[in-house]
């Protein structure tokens, strides 16, 4: 029987060691990520800013690929954390699995540097090989690539082999298939074509099928984790929400992909295509801010007693998750999905303020909720109550993203109707439309709330340092 040296339910430790290894990594990288964001929004108000010290272009590069790796690390590391309590059976190879831990951190480390100190020249084959491949969001270069792929052989492997050792619970099941799913499409974008069309085509595969099928996956069965360990929801209730948002995730989010390919050179059927499926994938995230708001609700009923949260922070980042991720992707997203709409909305800032609410919404509040399960495991407590810092992490984080959401909107707005409605969508069209008031004052406006959800991310920081040890104290 797997049992634990920490008095709270949780159990297998040395997989929820290598989980909390990741989590340290994931926090500083989401740190990185934020204050590159900043740099890149003052360099659109002030272009010259750090200009052939610190270029947009790198800023920027550095933002976007730190958001994603800190999230994969985050994903990683909640694998681990669940896995034991999931299959009671400890993850089977902690030794292989530190080692690849090691080998992708330094990976990542000398990748960023690369990104920080060869910013300019020209492109070849070498430089996809050594420098950047240019994709957006996955840059990294191909020797990284195959690194990575390395890295999630063993990882995989080490679930595979803990679950098929394991017991074999629903939600795990899920997650094991998934996660399959989820490394297989990374090697959609690991293959370089100097055409285009083409070259987006494959890309499209990763990005689009990562944030629209598979991570939503990935967050439906941490959320069903979550809520079992957190407010003791039934199992077979969160199990079947669990296959029916699958089904729909998966039904919609895959030929939902169409409405990456309305103007890139494919073929025009694409367009009845992307927008049939694509205006669907509203429903399941729905059904998943549903679900959660109905166990929770469904849990406070029970005996007529109030529940106990076990975890406050966690529970209060995954309610966020529920309306983020509806508002973020489902409604922000199906703004702009129809093909009539996106033809004026494509590229612009609307398409900003989508990807930082959805992101957000979808993603980095459910696995923040992740690293308050490690901090209540680490320190051993029952429960894991709010603390002001919590709250206040909670609210400017939250609040500013909204902000920045509402700024982007703003922006995007006066775009369509100026640079595109207006003139044209030419080149000169594009400038005049950055230079007028609405836009200008829209990214003074993100800005101001970049630098107050950094102000949020120290409180997070701080909170998760010391949440732990308080609680312990109040619970001796
Ligand atoms: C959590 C899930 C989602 C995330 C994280 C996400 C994120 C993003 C991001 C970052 C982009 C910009 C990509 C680029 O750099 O070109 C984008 C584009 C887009 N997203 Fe989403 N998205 C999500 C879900 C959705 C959903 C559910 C819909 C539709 C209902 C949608 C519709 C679109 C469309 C149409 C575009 C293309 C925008 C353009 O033409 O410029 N997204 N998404
Ligand atoms: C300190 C707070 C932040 C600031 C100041 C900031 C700023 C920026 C800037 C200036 C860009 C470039 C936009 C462009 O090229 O037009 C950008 C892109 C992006 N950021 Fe952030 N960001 C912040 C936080 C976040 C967070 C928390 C997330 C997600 C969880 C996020 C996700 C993204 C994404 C997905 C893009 C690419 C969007 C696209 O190309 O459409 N950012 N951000
Ligand atoms: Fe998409």
């Amino acid at each position: 029987m797997l049992t634990s040296i920490k008095t709270n339910s949780f159990a297998g430790d040395k997989g929820k060691e290598l989980g909390m290894m990741y989590f340290r990594v994931a926090i500083i990288l989401f740190g990185a990520q934020l204050l590159m964001g900043i740099i890149a929004a003052i360099q659109f108000l002030y272009p010259g800013f750090l200009f052939e010290i610190f270029d947009f272009s790198v800023a920027r590069m550095v933002h976007i690929n730190a958001l994603v790796v800190w999230m994969l690390y985050a994903m990683i590391g909640s694998v681990y954390f669940m896995l034991s309590d999931e299959t009671e059976h400890e993850v089977v190879g902690i030794g292989l699995g530190k080692l690849a831990f090691w080998v992708l951190t330094a990976a990542v480390a000398v990748v960023v540097l690369v990104y920080i100190f060869i910013q300019v020249g020209s492109g070849s084959e070498a430089t996809i090989w050594f420098i950047n491949e240019g994709r957006e969001y996955i840059e990294a270069p191909r020797w990284a690539d195959i690194g990575i792929v390395a890295v999630v052989i063993i990882f995989y492997w080490n679930v595979f082999a803990t679950y098929i050792k394991g017991k074999k619970t629903g939600i795990i099941t899920v997650m094991v298939a998934n996660l399959m799913a989820l490394a297989g499409l990374y090697l959609a974008g690991m293959f370089f074509t100097d055409n285009i069309s083409i070259d987006q085509y494959w890309w499209w595969w990763v990005i689009h099928l990562w944030v629209e099928a598979t991570w939503e996956v990935f967050v439906g069965t941490l959320a069903a984790y979550a809520l079992i360990k957190i407010i003791d929801a039934k199992r077979e209730i969160v199990e079947m929400w669990l296959w029916i948002e699958v089904l729909m995730l998966f039904g919609s989010g895959i030929l939902g992909l169409g409405h990456h390919y309305f103007w890139i050179g494919t073929p025009e059927y694409w367009w009845e295509i992307g927008a049939l499926f694509s205006s669907l994938e509203p429903v399941p995230l729905i059904a998943m801010f549903v679900h959660v708001i109905y166990d929770w609700g469904k849990e406070q009923g029970a005996n007529g007693t109030k529940p106990v949260i076990k975890n406050g922070p966690a529970m209060a980042w995954i309610v966020i998750n529920a309306f983020g991720n509806f508002l973020g992707a489902g409604i922000w997203g199906f703004f702009h999905t129809l093909p009539q709409v996106n033809i004026y909305t494509h590229g612009t800032q609307f398409t900003a303020a989508h990807g930082h609410l959805a992101f957000f919404g979808a993603y980095a509040t459910i696995l923040i909720g992740m690293f308050y399960m490690g901090v209540q495991y680490a320190y051993g407590v029952e429960r894991l109550k709010a603390t002001f810092k919590s709250k206040m992490a909670i609210f400017l984080i939250t609040f500013s993203l909204i902000g920045m959401t509402i700024a982007l909107t703003i922006a995007g707005y006066e775009q369509v109707l100026v640079e595109r409605a207006e003139l044209g969508g030419t080149w000169n069209a594009f400038f005049v439309a950055q230079n007028l008031p609405w836009y200008v004052q829209a990214q003074v406006w993100r800005t101001i709330m970049g630098v107050v959800t950094f102000i949020g991310f120290i409180y997070l920081v701080w909170d998760l340092l010391t949440i732990g040890k308080e609680a312990q104290k109040a619970e001796a």
